[in-house]
Order: C-alpha cells, then structure tokens, then sequence
C-alpha cells in the first residue's frame, strides 16, 4: 500500500501571504523571526500553490498573514482560488482594506471575511492593536461584509486587558451582524509566550469570562455560533490540535515552506519542504515534517496505552515541546502527563500586580 491511500487528503489550507501587517498584536500567532517582505513567493508561484492545493483535495484556503492585503496582488490570488474550486476565506485585520478594494474581492469570488477584534472598548482595542483608529476601521468593514452579503465571522482573543469585557464583545459581534465568534483564551506560545506576563488574566477573571460566555450561548442561540477555546492551562484533557497532526489542515508559510501548524518551527530537527521545490500533494504526504507526528506510532506513554489516543491525538506537539522539553510526550494539559504539575503551577500563577508593557510583534505594513 502506497502512502497516499493511507492517509487522508488535506481538507483546508491557511496561505500566511505575508507577515507584513500594520498591527502588532502582542499574541500575534506568526513565529517570532518573521519572514520579510524579499523572502514571500511570488504572484505565479501562489497561484501554482492555490491549483496544486485543490488538485490534492483542499476545499477551504484561509488567506492570512499577516495581513493579507498588504499583498498588491491579493484581488488576482483571490480571483485564482474562485476559479480553481476553491472556498476563500479572508482572515483581515481590516487596516488596509480600502472600500474599492474590498468591492474588489467580492467581485473576485470572495467566500466570507474573518475579523478580529480586540477589545470591545475603542481606546484598549487600538492599545491592544498597537494602531490608532484600529477598532473603528474594524466597524466599518464588518459593515461593507454584511452589506455585500458575505457571512462574516469575528475572532476575539482573550487575555488581561479586555477579558473583564468578554461577553461585550460577544453582544459586539451580534451587532456587526456576524454570523459566528470565535472565544479563543490566549495560547502561549510564540509572541504570546513572550508576553505572557502581560497577557495572563487572574484565574477569577478567566472562570468568570467563561461563565459569562456559556450563558451568552444560550441567550443567542439561533442567532449567532458561538466557539468558545477554554483556556487551555485549567483543562484536564488536551485538545485535538488542528484536528491531530497531518490529517485535516497545512499551513504555507509566506516564503513557501509547508507546515503541519503555525508554530511547527519551534520544534527542532523537523525537515519542511518548500512549495518551491515540491507540490503541495508531495509535501502533504511525503514530507519528513507531516509524517514525523501523523498517527499514532510516535507516542510515548501514557499515550500509547490511552483509549482518547485517536481522540486527541496526544494534545498539542508545540506545547508539549515548549512545556517538556520532548515534542513526543503527551500533552502536559493533560492530566495523566508526568509533567502535568507544571502546568498547574503556571495556571496557579498570580498574574503580576501591574502588567508589563507589551513587546509588540513589528513588520510595518502601510496601512
Ligand atoms: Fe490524550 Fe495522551 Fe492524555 Fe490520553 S494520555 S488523554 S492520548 S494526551
Ligand atoms: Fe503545533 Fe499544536 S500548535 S501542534
């Protein structure tokens, strides 16, 4: 048997066109060496790439940074993935989008926008952003995306300064008219971890966000999806991440390498191919990075002998590197992992009296 009929075809791509982005969101999930402006693919190259992933299976692209606009050929990539089959999903953060630029996407073939916001207060949103006039911008484009009849879906990422307005931001979402909210409590790795000390919420304030936003599913049901990522660091099984390793998802990265997940160069020794040298078929299935945690057969214990082994796949491989040290070990969120007291230690952890000042993520993009 061929590798390629045991393994299933990837069914969604996020295309990272560009790190350039006029924020600098201090949890931004790009890596903390950012690839410049002189190292991204590109027009014909991303258009190979966009062809290539459909032939091999991929249904859904994300277009992401970054920010995606910030690429001057987005409207032509855009127009490229309508007419290979493929549903495209803009991920902004709406600085950059002018008004005939985005009548421009839509006419292109755009599928759906996602945006993310950042607080539900303008001053601590634009602060959070580190861009004036971010949060307004954000009003505006939520308001052209229901005008032109696209579903839009709003992400809001929980941490210190904005998780006391946790379900304002939800009934925010309701009123851009967006048709589902992503809840998601700060993962830290990455830019994240290094600002942990200024992202991380007391323990309080965070069961009271998640309480606050469970009810809120039941006062809006029918009217609004509700994805709520629950910190992660006070669970006591890990989740699934991107749905286990190699299965569903790749992410290509802007100079062209493909990636299992967005942090997967945290973890040291993986080989990744390069869109530039290989197909995207050729590294979803050949690649020495994909089949390094695909299944089951790389586990230690307590995964092995685990009866959740194809539930969870072991949880996440980048924290299980950055919390022990091993990309192998379970998952230490989960709570049959060795290491699991660290975790508890650090969800323990009092959130220092005064925050820090963020160390904001920068590779200017003109907004
Ligand atoms: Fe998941 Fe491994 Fe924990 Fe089992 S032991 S629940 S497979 S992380
Ligand atoms: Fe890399 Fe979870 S972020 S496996």
């Amino acid at each position: 048997m061929n590798a390629q009929s045991q393994i299933a075809p990837p069914t969604g791509m996020l295309a990272e066109l560009t790190h350039r982005c006029p924020l600098g969101c201090p949890y931004c999930s790009n890596p903390l060496e950012l690839e410049r402006a002189a190292d991204e693919l590109d027009t014909q190259t991303w258009k190979r790439v966009f062809s290539e992933a459909a032939e091999a299976g991929v249904l859904h692209v994300h277009l992401s940074g970054g920010e995606p606009c910030a690429r001057r050929d987005i409207v032509e990539l855009t127009a490229h993935c309508a007419a290979v089959g493929l549903y495209t999903n803009l991920i902004t953060s709406a600085v950059g989008l002018t008004r005939p630029l985005f009548d421009a996407l839509v006419a292109a073939g755009l599928d759906h926008v996602q945006l993310s916001i950042q607080d539900a207060e303008p001053a601590s949103a634009d602060r959070i952003a580190g861009y004036d006039g971010a949060f307004a911008r954000k009003r505006e484009v939520a308001a052209w995306t229901t005008q032109a009849g696209l579903p839009l879906t709003v992400n809001a990422v929980m941490h210190r300064a904005n998780i006391s307005r946790a379900a304002r931001m939800v009934d925010m979402a309701v009123e851009l008219g967006a048709r589902r909210i992503e809840v998601a409590h700060t993962q830290y790795y990455g830019w994240a971890m290094k600002n942990r000390a200024a992202l991380m919420p007391t323990r309080e304030a965070t069961e009271k966000a998640v309480a606050d936003v469970e009810a809120l599913r039941r006062k809006y049901q029918g009217r609004i999806v509700i994805d709520h990522v629950v910190p992660d660091y006070h669970a006591r099984f890990p989740k699934a991440c991107m749905n286990g390793w190699g299965r569903r998802t790749l992410n290509v990265t802007p100079s062209g390498k493909v990636l299992p997940c967005h942090a997967a160069e945290t973890i040291p020794g993986l080989e990744f191919w390069n869109v530039r040298e290989h197909s995207i078929g050729a590294a979803w299935y050949d690649s020495p990075a994909f089949n390094a945690f695909r299944g089951t057969a790389w586990m230690k214990e307590p995964c092995v002998s685990c009866e959740r082994k194809e539930i969870d796949f072991g949880g996440c491989r980048c924290q299980a590197l950055a919390l022990t040290g091993d990309a192998r070990n379970a998952d230490p969120i989960c709570h049959l992992s060795p290491h699991h007291a660290r975790v508890q230690k650090i969800a323990a952890e009092e959130a220092p009296a005064i925050a820090p000042d963020y160390i904001y993520r920068r590779l200017k993009a003109k907004a």
